[in-house]
């Protein structure tokens, strides 16, 4: 009996002793199974995330590629104007290279018209006290367009702007200011100055109240027209004969007029000297020619002219309109000499100048620019004395 109470007590601790086995086993699985789940959790955000990266790094991508062809589209678009810069370089290393400014003075050839050698002789006698030259443009401004490729328009002392349309005509277009030509639609503010005989090309100035126009009916001659009382004060014929064109660029201009701080000079080219530009000072009341010179500078390829403190300013152009630059200077007191002479290209423009304007009072240049009216401010310096 003993012995059985004992065999039972056995058998009931063996399966308590399993029994704790167990549970203790099935705690161990809970454990496992919930870290199992956790993982596999982890697992499917980790999984998510890295989709969206892959997604957000193909967008990137895309945009990247959009990026690098709109690049390379802009390198092209600067290549090619690099080419045509370059071209227009090499265009003009070859077709006008450096134009030497030959000395003429011991190449008078006989003149037909004595007045002119006699006028070449003379020493020139300053009027004024001005002793200045351009050392550079400052500023460019563009006031208006109006009227057709070519032209000339500037502004008189009287405040008044006026403008030649075209290369040839009767007419000509007065603004009361500067004001009424910016707000002008068309010449719609401007009123009409008829003329009593035609102009041609783009020589003309208007100059204290006058209008100087260039007249090539039977011979080139200079008009001078009172506007105030609108009445024909005189009228010259330019004493050479033989007129060509004086700048090569600009075919429809024998003769151009320019107003200085000295006064009147009519620029011009005959066919005797046909390489080069020649030069005269007219007294603006008497339409007299004071004096001439034959300058250094050449026709070739000049595209207009203009003149400061008694220097002549050429300025050369290419037949495909390229950038206008100063060039060749002649100065009548031999004070300035291409060596010391601002050489510089104009700021870029649409065109080619028809006319280039200096306005003495403003130290402005009043420039035709195919259809534009230009202002050029200048930078001026001191001649230096010799
Ligand atoms: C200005 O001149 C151009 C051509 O030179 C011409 O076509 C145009 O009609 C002119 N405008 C006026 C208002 O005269």
């Amino acid at each position: 009996m003993r012995r059985l109470v004992i065999l039972v007590t056995l058998a009931y601790l063996a399966t308590a002793q399993h029994q704790a086995l167990i549970d203790y086993l099935e705690r161990r699985l809970l454990a496992i199974e919930d870290r199992i789940s956790l993982w596999q959790e982890q697992t499917t955000r980790y999984a998510s995330e890295l989709r969206e990266l892959k997604q957000q790094m193909v967008s990137q991508l895309e945009s990247l590629d959009k990026e690098k062809e709109t690049l390379r589209i802009n390198l092209d678009g600067v290549g090619t104007r690099v080419d045509r810069v370059e071209r227009e370089l090499d265009y003009l290393e070859t077709h006008n290279g450096v134009q030497p400014c030959v000395d003429v003075d011991d190449k008078l050839i006989e003149q037909q018209v004595t007045l002119v050698k006699e006028k070449q002789k003379e020493k020139y006698l300053k009027f004024t006290d001005c002793n200045d030259m351009i050392s550079s443009i400052k500023a460019m401004k563009i006031q208006k367009r109006v009227g057709g490729s070519k032209g000339i328009w500037s502004k008189d002392t009287t405040g008044k702007v006026y403008i030649f349309n075209g290369t040839s005509g009767d007419t000509i277009s007065e603004f009361g200011t500067m004001q009424d030509l910016t707000r002008s639609l068309g010449f719609s503010l401007s009123t009409g100055l008829k003329l009593p005989s035609a102009w041609e090309g783009t020589g003309h100035v208007v100059y204290n109240n006058h209008v100087y126009y260039v007249n090539q009916a039977e011979e080139t001659s200079v008009v001078k027209y009172d506007i105030m009382n609108k009445v024909l004060t005189d009228s010259a014929v330019f004493p050479v004969q033989d007129h060509i064109p004086v700048y090569e660029l600009n075919p429809d201009t024998m003769i151009d007029l320019a107003v200085d701080e000295e006064g009147l000079w009519a620029i011009y080219a005959t066919r005797q000297n046909e390489r080069y530009i020649s030069l005269a000072k007219m007294d603006s009341r008497s339409l007299d020619i004071e004096q001439m010179w034959e300058t250094n500078c050449p026709r070739e390829n000049a595209e207009v002219g203009f003149v400061i403190c008694g220097t002549l300013y050429v300025v050369y152009n290419t037949k495909q309109p390229g950038r206008s630059r100063l060039q060749c200077v002649f100065d009548v007191n031999d004070m300035v000499t291409n060596e010391e002479a601002p050489l510089f290209y104009f700021p870029k423009r649409y065109g080619f100048h028809s006319s280039l304007k200096y306005n003495p009072q403003e130290q402005l240049l009043y420039a035709w620019d195919d259809g534009y009216q230009v202002l050029y401010k200048l930078t001026m310096k001191t001649k230096l004395e010799i």
